[in-house]
């Protein structure tokens, strides 16, 4: 048998014999000539079985194959440029590993609900391979970033005996006999590992029970956290405009071919680069009021305000300074105006809203005991985070940048569903 190849490959093999191991994605009969699409993970290529140029056997074969049997296929690598890639394959030998019997997943529209419950299916359409592998370079252009930058990776535990993002999304489980929750964030853990560190970032599954389902939340997601000790306000979104215009451009540079695969508007993204605008929360009241959205002081925004906001920008843009009250517990407060935190959320634009929240950490004991007490969050579960204030207490800042959110709206979806090899959302575990 000739060289086994991989398809992204094959340029490097042109006139030569080689083989590909895959499986079958679509097909095309016209009598003496099969032409068969293969696909091999790296790629998909065309391939053409020639009933006079190959063996009965294997024509048979490339006659009786149907979408989604594993396939292994021979042939001399020729350039072609009506073949998709560019290179086509003319079959010298075809053979079938397994015959697959009606596979669910035609060519023809399904229903997402359909489409949900075949997830383990639907991975090896061209559309879910295109966005799995934009999340993937989005993860290493992630870790890329923070590890040349001073960040040093330290895991948090994902098996936690506190809320960190409020006790309303908690998911329980019981741990010998004790209560214990599945991470929100691990924030509160790098708060610790920051003071041992100097810069530490965790990147993990999170879980929140949330009751909503939208078109932005998921059950379990994944979040890399960086945090900074002796940073403010002003450097955490210095960071955070650094590190995501890093993340977009890798993504163009690396998966230009997956982003023209989903349709998505590059010219959008080729001018996301720093600085990004930064507005405070209080213009950003008076600019829903202009926009016939006004909204009492002091509430959070919901997503048709957020893409009001982020309409008005061709770049994220940065609220900072949100009410105290509609923030969690371990905001610093503003020194010029106690009732505003130093908190700050990245909006993406295009309407796809937060993708980033954090802000800069309460650094005093005193203030953080009354916060909890406050909140009503049980004082016993939270003495080893007091004792980071006990014991060199430093200005500290670090924010939460969600995966998820980034790849939907740098692939141009408009659900977060299709960003995760196999999401969880309200009423959905399967599969
Ligand atoms: O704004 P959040 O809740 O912030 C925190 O958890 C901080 N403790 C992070 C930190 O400062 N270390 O969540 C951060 C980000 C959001 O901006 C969003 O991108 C994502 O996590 N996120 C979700 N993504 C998908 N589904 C959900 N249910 C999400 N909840 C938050
Ligand atoms: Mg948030």
């Amino acid at each position: 048998m000739a060289e086994h190849v991989y398809i992204r490959d094959v340029a490097k093999h042109e006139g030569q014999e080689v083989t590909l191991k895959g499986w079958l994605y679509n097909k095309r009969d016209k009598g003496r000539l099969q032409f068969l699409l293969v696909r091999d993970g790296t790629g998909i290529m065309q391939t053409v079985a020639f009933q006079k140029t190959i063996s009965p056997e294997a024509f048979a074969a490339a006659q009786e194959v149907t979408q989604e049997s594993s396939v292994v296929a021979t042939g001399v690598v020729r350039s072609d440029e009506r073949a998709p890639g560019g290179y086509e394959l003319s079959l010298t030998d075809f053979q079938i590993v397994q015959l697959a019997q009606d596979y669910p997943i035609t060519p023809k529209e399904h229903g997402i609900d359909f489409l949900m419950d075949r997830r383990h299916l639907w991975l090896r359409s061209q559309q879910q391979w295109a966005i799995m592998r934009v999340r993937a370079t989005v993860i290493r252009a992630i870790r890329d970033w923070l590890d040349n930058h001073g960040f040093l990776l330290v895991d948090a535990p994902i098996l936690t005996p506190a809320a960190c993002e409020g006790t309303t999304t908690l998911f329980e489980t019981q741990y010998f006999g004790e209560k214990a929750y599945l991470t929100q964030s691990g924030q509160l853990y790098n708060e610790a590992t920051i003071m041992a560190f100097g810069r530490t970032y965790c990147f993990g599954p999170t879980f929140r029970a949330e009751k909503s389902k939208t078109r932005r939340h998921l059950i379990e997601f994944w979040m890399v956290e960086p945090e900074m000790a002796y940073a403010d306000l002003d450097e955490c979104m210095r960071v955070e405009e650094e590190f995501v215009s890093y993340i977009v451009q890798r993504a163009l540079e690396e998966r230009a071919e997956e982003l023209k695969i989903l349709e998505r508007d590059t010219s959008k993204l080729v001018g996301i680069q720093p600085p990004f605008p930064r507005l405070s929360y209080t213009d950003a009241l008076e600019m829903l009021k202009a926009a016939g959205e006004a909204l009492p002081w002091g509430e959070d925004f919901g997503a048709p305000h957020e893409t009001i906001i982020a309409s008005q920008y061709d770049k994220p843009v940065f609220v900072h300074r949100y009410p105290a009250q509609c923030k969690a517990f371990y905001m610093e407060p503003d020194p010029e105006d106690p009732q505003l935190s130093l908190s700050v959320d990245l909006l993406a634009p295009e309407g796809y809203g937060e993708i980033i929240g954090g802000g800069q950490r309460i650094a005093s004991l005193e203030l953080l005991e009354r916060r909890l007490a406050e909140h009503k969050l049980p004082r016993e579960a939270f003495e080893w985070y007091l004792d980071l204030r006990r014991y060199g207490s430093v200005p500290h800042a670090g924010f939460g940048l969600g995966v998820e959110r980034t790849v939907t709206w740098i692939c141009g979806l408009s659900h977060i569903r299709q960003t995760i090899p196999f999401p969880r959302t309200l009423g959905r575990i399967y599969p």
